[in-house]
C-alpha cells in the first residue's frame, strides 16, 4: 500500500509494531472519548470556500517562538519513539529538519538530546517536572548548551491517565509469566521490528534520564518515574523554570483559560493547548474546542499553539483560523516513523504541507499571517 494520508500510516504501523507498542501509541484514557473528540471537533468546523480571489500561489512559511519554519507544524514530543524504529527520535528530527520544520524531543525519549542534536541540530525540548531540582538544572543546562532555544514544559501529567490499553498490555509491568511469554511471542511475529529495533536499535534506555534511574534497559524505570515526578504543580514551578531557562518557555497541556492566564502571569512565553492526545482526562475538552477561549485569555501576551487530532493540513488551517500560531502532531509522526522510518516522517510532513497549501488556496488565503477568523464559514 502506498500511504496517502495519516490513516494509511496508522494501519501500516499496526502491522509493523508488536501489539504492546501499537496500543501504547493509539490508546487514550478510559473510554477514549477525548481522543475521538479531538478529531471529531475538527471535523465539525467549516471553512468558507473562496474562488474568485485570483490567488495562484501560497506561502506556508512562518516563524514560531523565533524558530523559522516552512509551515506552522512541529513534531510533538512522543515518549519512547526510539522503540518504534531504530533510534527513532534521531530519524524523526532529521525528517523534520529536512522538511524545514523542527521536532520537540520528549524528556522520555530513547535517544538523548546529545544524540538528536548530533543527528539533526538542536531540537525543541520537552520537560516534565522532577522533584530533584538539581537534576532539572542539569537537563536545562545541557539543553541550553546544545543550542536548544525553546522549552516545552508539560504540566498535564500530574498523574498518568487511566489508559486501559496500556494496563491490558502490561506496559508498566505486572504481566505475569504467561503475559511475558505472549509478549515475547508477539515480538517474534514482527521480525522486521525485531531486527531493526530490538536487535540493532540499542541501547533501549530512556536516554535523557538514564543516569538517574540506572539506565539498564527499562528495569527500574517506572518505579523511578513514580518517585521522581513532582505530582502537584503551581505557577511557582513555572516561575522556577523561568528563572533557570533563558530561552523561550511554552507551557504544554493547558485547556482551561484560567490556567493559561496563570502560566503567562508566571512568565511563560506561551501555551500549548492540549489534552495530551486524549491520554489524560477522558472528559476534557478537545484542544480545538478549548482554543478560542485560551486565545482570548492570553490576549496577545504570548504564543498559543495547539495539538490533538490534527490529521491534515486542512486541520492546521482551521486551528490558525481559530487563533493558534501553529500546531503539533503526536501519533501521525509516530505511525509514519514506525511504518517507514525517517522517509515516512518526511512524507507525512510533505502531505501536511501540501494539504495546507491546497486548503489555503481554496479558502482564498495566500500566506499564514492572513489566516484568521474570516476563513470560518
Ligand atoms: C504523547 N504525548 C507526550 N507529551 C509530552 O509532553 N511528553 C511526552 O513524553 C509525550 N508522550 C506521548 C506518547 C505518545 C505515544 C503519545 C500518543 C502522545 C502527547 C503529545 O505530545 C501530543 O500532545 C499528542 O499526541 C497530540 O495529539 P495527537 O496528534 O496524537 O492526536
Amino acid at each position: 500500500m502506498t500511504p496517502v494520508c495519516v490513516e494509511d500510516y496508522r494501519k501500516l504501523a499496526r502491522r509493523r509494531l508488536p501489539k504492546v507498542l501499537s496500543e501504547y501509541i493509539e490508546g487514550g484514557a478510559l473510554t477514549e472519548s477525548a481522543v475521538a473528540r479531538n478529531a471529531a471537533d475538527f471535523g465539525a468546523i467549516r471553512l468558507r470556500q473562496r474562488v474568485l480571489t485570483g490567488i495562484d500561489t501560497v506561502n506556508t512559511a512562518t516563524t514560531i517562538l523565533d524558530t523559522p519554519l516552512s509551515m506552522p507544524l512541529v513534531l510533538g514530543p512522543v515518549g519512547m519513539s526510539g522503540m518504534f524504529r531504530r533510534r527513532g527520535e534521531a530519524q524523526g528530527a532529521r525528517a523534520a529538519r529536512g522538511a524545514g520544520t523542527i521536532a520537540c524531543l520528549s524528556t522520555l525519549s530513547i535517544c538523548d538530546l546529545r544524540e538528536v542534536h548530533a543527528a539533526a541540530g538542536a531540537p525543541w525540548f520537552q520537560l516534565y517536572l522532577l522533584r530533584d531540582r538539581a537534576h532539572m538544572t542539569v537537563l536545562l543546562e545541557r539543553a541550553w548548551g546544545l543550542g536548544v532555544r525553546v522549552l516545552a514544559f508539560t504540566v498535564d501529567v500530574a498523574v498518568p491517565g487511566e489508559r486501559q490499553r496500556e494496563h491490558r498490555q502490561g506496559l508498566a509491568g505486572g504481566l505475569g509469566a504467561v503475559g511475558e511469554m505472549a509478549r515475547a511471542i508477539d515480538g517474534l511475529m514482527h521480525p522486521a521490528w525485531m531486527w531493526d529495533v530490538w536487535l540493532r536499535g540499542r541501547p533501549h534506555a530512556f536516554g535523557n534520564v538514564a543516569e538517574a534511574y540506572g539506565g539498564n534497559g527499562f528495569a527500574g524505570f517506572w518505579t523511578w518515574v513514580r518517585a521522581a515526578f513532582q505530582v502537584s504543580l503551581t505557577p511557582d514551578d513555572i516561575a522556577w523554570i523561568r528563572q533557570n531557562w533563558p530561552g523561550k518557555l511554552i507551557i504544554k497541556g493547558v485547556i482551561d483559560p484560567e490556567d493559561a492566564r496563570r502560566a503567562i502571569d508566571a512568565g511563560a512565553d506561551g501555551v500549548i493547548v492540549s489534552n495530551h492526545g486524549g491520554r489524560q482526562l477522558d472528559s476534557a475538552l478537545s484542544g480545538i474546542a478549548a482554543l478560542p477561549r485560551v486565545v482570548e485569555a492570553v490576549d496577545g501576551r504570548g504564543t498559543v499553539l495547539m495539538d490533538g487530532g490534527v490529521r491534515s493540513g486542512e486541520d492546521v488551517v482551521k486551528a490558525l483560523a481559530l487563533g493558534a500560531s501553529g500546531c503539533l502532531i503526536g501519533r501521525p509522526w509516530a505511525w509514519a516513523l514506525a511504518a517507514r522510518g525517517q522517509a515516512g516522517v518526511a512524507h507525512v510532513l510533505e502531505l501536511y504541507r501540501r494539504q495546507m497549501a491546497t486548503t489555503m488556496l481554496l479558502a482564498g488565503c495566500d500566506d499564514v499571517a492572513s489566516i484568521g477568523p474570516q476563513l470560518l464559514a
